[in-house]
């Protein structure tokens, strides 16, 4: 806007304007952006962002990108309190001028032109991109630009130039061991938007259910689903939303293992008559379809066909892995068929199965993605590995030729750190790749298993920890800085739950009310902020999970690697660099430690009501016992008094004990707290 406007005269009076942001302090700009961009120069002032901001599209303009232009101005305006603009003009002087060049990609691929140029001054706000899906990548950026100096809310003067680092950053979530109904997934992707991400791979059908209507085929999801599928209206509802957000959707059909509930209504698709009943336990199953028979792949013609045409994306995942052929092995037929076939291994007849479904796919216009069991020397290079054992599958495709993304570092369910993931790099420095091969890395996908997350827990497993992954596909690779990154996680964590109505947030205050039976959890909230889940492994055996098991429990309400871990991390650092002197981090320590002991009595009582609390009993008077260690351990590296004789190695025991696991949860702070007694003389 023009700022010179704003000084008006009146009956010859000059009224001095409102000293705003961009003339008056210069505000800091606070970079909270998330993935960081790959070029970015901080300019000086800054454009208040108020009513008299005006909007202008003055070249190509389609309703994909009205529609972003929209969302975008409407999230400026919650964010700021200062009502939208509701006109979109072809002005290219108008305040914030959105100049893109064309549509793109009819059907979006990986190939779309995704990047921007962002330059914010004093008065104006240009972005320019080539295409549509650039241009929202831009708008994204903007709206996490906007900051606030206590009274206005403005954004920093800023030239961006950005354009990521790998073309396949996915999702991946699972509705087949637990369905997620529509408004799961919706938010979801605008929760991907909000960090760039372009995939969502839709993992639709497993041992546990079938999900997607087939036409043709009513029984996978009459008696395969328990109900609980998405129509086809709605998977094209849901490829329409993610298209206007610029993200593909890469629907999966899982086979020919993990594919039970196909075989309740259709047993002939398999070696044995069955009859089959929908998979409940997790784990490897041992039936599989029957890749011996020509009425399997007609079969899978058809449905691939019907599917084909709901989804518009060149690329099907048509699964592939944890098949370990075991009804092959004990059918007489089938292994007669591998006989003549010289087929030694039930490996090779799987590459006989993907070479069928590849044709099949091609035969609809459609390229293959499977998991990385499907790479074999006899399987044709225009498959996409997905590699989810290892990442030495995915430099193997590449260095034979196959394009690759990668996954195992990004199961979320294994409960890691945001740290981990974020570190873990689908193309590292050290990688032994040519530069030819390593182009053939698409880029990953973090991945959501189903078996122990529902409607309600979902996000919380998935944000924010995606949002670091989301930017490790896109940033530099330079961009490795974990104390930033957490620093900025927390920023966009808030920012995700305002704009895409995820639950990561509210989904644990809500669950604790519902544990504890009232609206009274500010003791049980300083509990669980130090608690996370064990590992998806830990929960499988020690709970003996399957899909019936109740997930209302304490570790569902929690979060993996909740701000407290890295909190701690840091505050132990600061203080171990002067143990002695009063600083803020002791101070704060020592405020954290007894807010443990404060919080102890409170909650027990509440556990004297609550039988599903009550069974983490021991963790809080583990809790309540470490607060005084940690507040011990202040005193004695104060230096005021010395630790008695066997005080360390007492407290390290107990500090040892309580890292495992209890009631499914596990402590946040035990290595710096371990760090602070060790450091005690
Ligand atoms: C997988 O985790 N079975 C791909």
């Amino acid at each position: 806007m023009k700022r010179i406007a704003a000084f008006t005269l009146l009956g010859g009076v000059l009224l001095m304007p409102d000293l705003s942001p961009s003339l008056s302090a210069q505000p800091a700009f606070v970079n909270t952006l998330m993935p960081q961009p790959a070029h970015l120069n901080v300019g000086s002032g800054a454009l208040a962002w108020n009513t008299t901001v005006t909007v202008g599209v003055p070249h190509f303009r389609d309703q994909r990108l009205e529609g972003g232009l929209e969302r975008t101005l409407e999230q400026m305006e919650r964010k700021t309190g200062v009502p939208r603009q509701r006109e979109i003009g072809n002005s290219s002087t108008a305040t914030l001028v959105v100049d893109v060049d064309g549509a793109g990609d009819a059907v979006q691929s990986f190939e779309e032109d995704e990047s921007y140029s962002l330059t914010v001054s004093a008065t104006d706000v240009k972005l320019h991109a080539a295409t549509v899906v650039g241009a929202m990548r831009g708008l994204t950026t903007l709206t996490q630009l906007v900051q606030t100096d206590g009274k206005e809310f403005f954004v920093p003067a800023v030239q961006i130039e950005d354009t990521p680092r790998f073309r396949w950053r996915g999702l991946m979530i699972d509705a087949g061991r637990h369905f997620e109904p529509v408004e799961v997934i919706k938010r979801n992707l605008d929760a991907m938007a909000a960090v760039k991400l372009n995939v969502f791979h839709w993992h639709l059908t497993e041992d546990q259910g079938f999900r997607i209507e087939s036409k043709l085929y009513p029984r996978l999801t009459g008696v395969g689903s328990d109900g609980l599928y998405y129509t086809q209206d709605e998977a094209r509802e849901i490829v329409a939303y993610a298209r206007a957000r610029g993200i593909r959707v890469v629907p999966e059909f899982d086979m020919p293992g993990h594919t039970r509930s196909w075989l309740v209504g259709y047993p002939e698709l398999s070696s044995d008559p069955g009859p089959y009943t929908i998979r409940r336990e997790f784990g490897v199953e041992q039936v599989a379809m029957d890749p011996t028979k020509e009425s399997t792949y007609e079969f899978i013609d058809a449905f691939i066909g019907e599917m084909a045409a709901i989804f518009p994306d060149a690329y099907l995942h048509l699964g592939g892995d944890e098949t370990p052929g075991t009804q092959w092995k004990n059918n007489p037929r089938v292994v007669e068929f591998m006989h003549s076939h010289h087929f030694t291994n039930t490996e090779e007849l799987q590459t006989y199965f993907s070479q069928r479904v590849l044709a099949i796919a091609k035969k609809h216009g459609k390229h293959m993605v499977g998991w990385d069991e499907i790479l074999n020397p006899a399987l044709p290079t225009d498959a996409i590995i997905h590699s989810w054992r290892g990442a030495k599958s995915l430099y193997d495709a590449a260095q034979r030729g196959y394009q690759g993304i990668l996954s195992q570092p990004y199961y979320l369910d294994h409960m890691k750190s945001t740290e981990e993931y974020y570190l873990a790099d689908p193309l590292p420095a050290n990688t032994t790749l040519t530069a030819e091969q390593g182009k053939l890395v698409l880029g990953g996908e973090a991945c959501m298993w189903g078996e122990h997350v529902n409607e309600l827990s979902i996000d919380s497993r998935i944000w924010p920890r995606t949002a670091a992954i989301a930017e490790r596909f896109w940033s530099p690779a330079s961009t490795r800085d974990v104390d930033d990154m957490y620093r900025r996680l927390w920023a966009e964590s808030l920012r995700i739950e305002a704009v895409a109505g995820t639950t990561h947030l509210m989904h644990e205050g809500a669950a604790l009310r519902e544990l504890a039976g009232t609206e009274n959890i500010d003791a049980l909230r300083v509990f669980s902020s130090y608690l996370q889940p064990v590992p998806f492994g830990e929960r499988y055996r020690g709970q003996h999970t399957s899909q019936l098991t109740s997930l209302d429990n304490l570790i569902d309400a929690v979060r993996p690697d909740p701000p407290s871990r890295h909190a701690m991390t840091v505050l132990v650092r600061d203080l171990l660099k002067q143990p002695g002197t009063n600083n803020p981090a002791r101070a704060e320590l020592n405020r954290i430690f007894q807010s443990w002991i404060s919080a102890a009595p409170v909650i027990e009582d509440q556990m004297n009501h609550s039988p599903l609390l009550a069974v983490a009993r021991p963790r809080v008077e583990q809790m309540a016992k470490l607060g005084q260690t940690g507040q011990q351990a202040l005193g004695y590296l104060a230096g005021k008094k010395k630790a008695p004789a066997g005080w360390q190695k007492k407290n390290l025991a107990e500090i040892e004990a309580a890292r495992k696991s209890q009631a499914l949860v596990l402590f946040t702070f035990i290595d710096p707290l371990e760090q602070m007694v060790k450091a005690v003389k």
